[in-house]
């Protein structure tokens, strides 16, 4: 009885396994890390033959109990272990298994992203026309960068956030995040004073205003 159910079952699995390619969403590891990419079979008796590939290029051969290339190391389960993992080895993994009728019995594919932790970024200043310009850096192609305005997240997430001279005032600091996958990192807050936003803005005191002719005073100079 519980072989007439059990059997139908098993069947299906097989086929959904043999039939159904499965590309999961990429597994993200940091430079160094040990990663094992899971065979995830649950007959593994029934694996006679087992091949590994990495970005289609054979890595692992197993035919019986023969291991005849093993240029990664596979553990009792089968999963491919990486150790001290690199960026070159980011790409598309795939398992197959054989019975030993010769039918594929298992069949899997795993995407592997490989990313260095970020560094930590710097906001640079730049007063422009009509206001002021914050680029955040360094910046790569792996990583997003978020901004935050008086410790409160503003609206930019490009790696130069314009700041118009109506929208500053006087005091405000603003800081930059980087992040990729497996790491995040914030900027040191910077507090933009550019002269033309000084002669825009609401002076909060007679010493602020004493300190943006200052600043005025020094950019003319220093245009001299
Ligand atoms: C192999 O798989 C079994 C069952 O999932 C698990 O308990 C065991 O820890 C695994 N062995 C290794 C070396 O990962
Ligand atoms: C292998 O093939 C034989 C004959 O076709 C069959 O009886 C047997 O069940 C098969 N074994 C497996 C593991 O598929
Ligand atoms: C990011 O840039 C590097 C080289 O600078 C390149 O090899 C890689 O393919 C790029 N990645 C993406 C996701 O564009
Ligand atoms: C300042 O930033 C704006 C918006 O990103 C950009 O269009 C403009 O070219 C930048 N100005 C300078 C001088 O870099």
């Amino acid at each position: 009885m519980l072989q007439n159910l059990t059997l139908p079952l098993l069947i299906n699995l097989i086929l959904m396994f043999t039939t159904g390619k499965f590309v999961s969403s990429c597994i993200y590891k940091e430079v160094g890390d040990k990663v094992v990419i899971p065979f995830g079979g649950e007959n593994i008796e029934a694996y006679k033959e087992l091949r590994w590939s990495h970005n289609k290029r054979r890595v692992y051969y197993k035919r019986g109990l023969h291991i005849k290339l093993n240029e990664f190391k596979v553990d009792q389960n089968e999963s491919l272990i990486l150790e001290n993992v690199q960026k070159d080895k980011s790409g598309e993994y795939n398992g197959i298994a054989y019975n030993k009728n010769g039918s594929l019995i298992n069949s899997i594919v795993h995407q592997l992203c490989v990313q260095e932790p970020v560094s930590e970024p710097m906001v640079i200043v730049m007063c422009v026309e009509k206001g002021v310009n914050l680029t955040c850096k360094p910046m790569n192609n792996e990583s997003v960068v978020s901004w935050m305005k008086n410790g409160i997240k503003a609206k930019g997430t490009q790696a130069v956030l314009h700041v118009s001279s109506s929208e500053l005032k006087s005091g405000d600091k603003f800081s930059c995040t980087v992040s990729n996958k497996i790491s995040q990192k914030s900027a040191k807050d910077v507090e933009p004073v550019c002269s033309d936003t000084g002669s825009h803005a609401t002076i909060a005191s007679e010493d602020e205003e004493m300190e943006i002719q200052k600043i005025c005073l020094r950019r003319q100079q220093g245009k001299q």
